[in-house]
C-alpha cells in the first residue's frame, strides 16, 4: 500500500481511535431528492464538523460543498440507474479518477451487487476501480448488499463483504446483522456499517453500538442523521458511540441534549421513495 493511499485511509478511519464516523449523503444518485437531502448545502454544512468524512456525488460536491469546508471526501463513483428501474444492480463507474484527484476524494465509493443480475458487471467494476485507485493512491470503499429484497444474514452479508475485500477493497461497507462478528471476522479489512432507512433514535444509537462492539470500526450512516429530528444531535450521539465507546443511554442524552439546545430537523420530506433501497 503506497503511502499516499496510507494518508488518505488515515484521512477516513482516524488513527487516535482506529474508527470513523463517515456521513452518507450520496443517496441522491438514484433516489432524487431525499428526504433530509433536498438542499444538501443546509444539510452537510453544519454535520460536517462532526463526520470524520462525507460521502457524496461529485455533483452535490462541486455544486453545493464550499470547498473551504474541512472535512475529507469520499467520492461515489459509481451510479448509472434510478429507482424507478426495478434491477438497480446495473451500475457502472461514471466518475473518473482524474476527477477524484482534481477534488482531491480522500476515497472513492463503488456498490458491488452480490447475487443480482448485473453481479458479474458491478464486481468488475470493483476490480477495475481498485487497479485506479493503487496506481494513484486512492482507496476504495466497497459498499455492499443495496437494495430492499436482500436478505441481510450473516451468511450473505460475509460472502458480499469477502468477494468486495478479495477483490481488493480497502474498505467495505455493509449492514448489520445478527451474528455480525461472523462477518467481520471473514472480511479482512475494515468493515463500517450503514444505517439503513430511518428507525428511531435509540434504535439507531444502538445499531451503531452493536456494530461497533462486534468488530465494525465505525458507521457511513445516512438517513439516520439527517432525517433526524436533531440532525446535529445524531451526529454527535453516533460520534460518542464510535469514537468514546459510549453506551447507549449516554449516547442518547447527548441527542436529546442537544435537540432540546436546539438541533432542529434539516428535512421536512418530499423525497422520493426514500425507503426504497432500505
Ligand atoms: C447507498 O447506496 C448509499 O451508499 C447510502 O449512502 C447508504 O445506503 C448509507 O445511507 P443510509 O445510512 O441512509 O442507509
Amino acid at each position: 500500500m503506497s503511502w499516499g493511499l496510507q494518508n488518505r485511509l488515515a484521512r477516513i478511519i482516524k488513527p487516535a481511535t482506529g474508527r470513523t464516523v463517515m456521513l452518507a449523503v450520496d443517496h441522491g444518485y438514484f433516489l432524487g431528492p431525499t428526504s433530509g437531502l433536498e438542499c444538501p448545502d443546509a444539510t452537510c454544512t453544519p454535520l460536517a464538523p462532526f463526520a470524520d468524512t462525507l460521502m457524496l456525488t461529485r455533483g452535490v460536491l462541486r455544486n453545493c460543498i464550499s470547498p473551504a469546508l474541512d472535512v475529507p471526501i469520499v467520492l461515489r463513483v459509481s451510479g448509472g440507474n434510478s429507482v424507478l428501474e426495478e434491477d438497480l444492480s446495473n451500475e457502472t463507474i461514471i466518475t473518473s479518477i482524474e476527477e477524484c484527484i482534481r477534488m482531491n476524494a480522500a476515497g472513492m465509493a463503488l456498490s458491488i451487487f452480490v447475487g443480482a443480475p448485473h453481479q458479474h458487471q458491478t464486481i468488475a467494476n470493483l476490480g477495475r476501480l481498485v487497479d485506479e485507485g493503487e496506481r494513484y493512491g486512492i482507496p476504495v470503499l466497497a459498499v455492499t448488499a443495496v437494495g430492499k429484497d436482500m436478505v441481510r444474514d450473516s451468511r450473505y452479508l460475509s460472502l458480499a463483504s469477502r468477494i468486495a475485500a478479495e477483490m481488493g477493497a480497502h474498505v467495505v461497507k455493509t449492514y448489520y446483522c445478527d451474528d455480525f462478528e461472523k462477518v467481520v471476522g471473514t472480511c479482512p479489512v475494515p468493515i463500517v456499517i450503514a444505517g439503513g432507512k430511518k428507525i428511531s433514535e435509540r434504535e439507531a444509537l444502538e445499531l451503531a453500538y452493536n456494530g461497533v462492539n462486534s468488530g465494525a470500526v465505525g458507521v457511513d450512516m445516512g438517513r439516520n442523521i439527517f432525517q433526524s429530528d436533531s440532525p446535529l444531535g445524531m451526529i454527535k450521539a453516533v460520534r460518542a458511540v464510535v469514537h468514546e465507546n459510549a453506551s447507549v443511554d449516554d449516547a442518547f442524552a447527548i441527542y436529546e441534549s442537544e435537540k432540546v439546545a436546539g438541533g432542529a430537523a434539516l428535512g421536512a420530506g418530499g423525497g422520493l421513495a426514500d425507503d426504497a433501497k432500505a
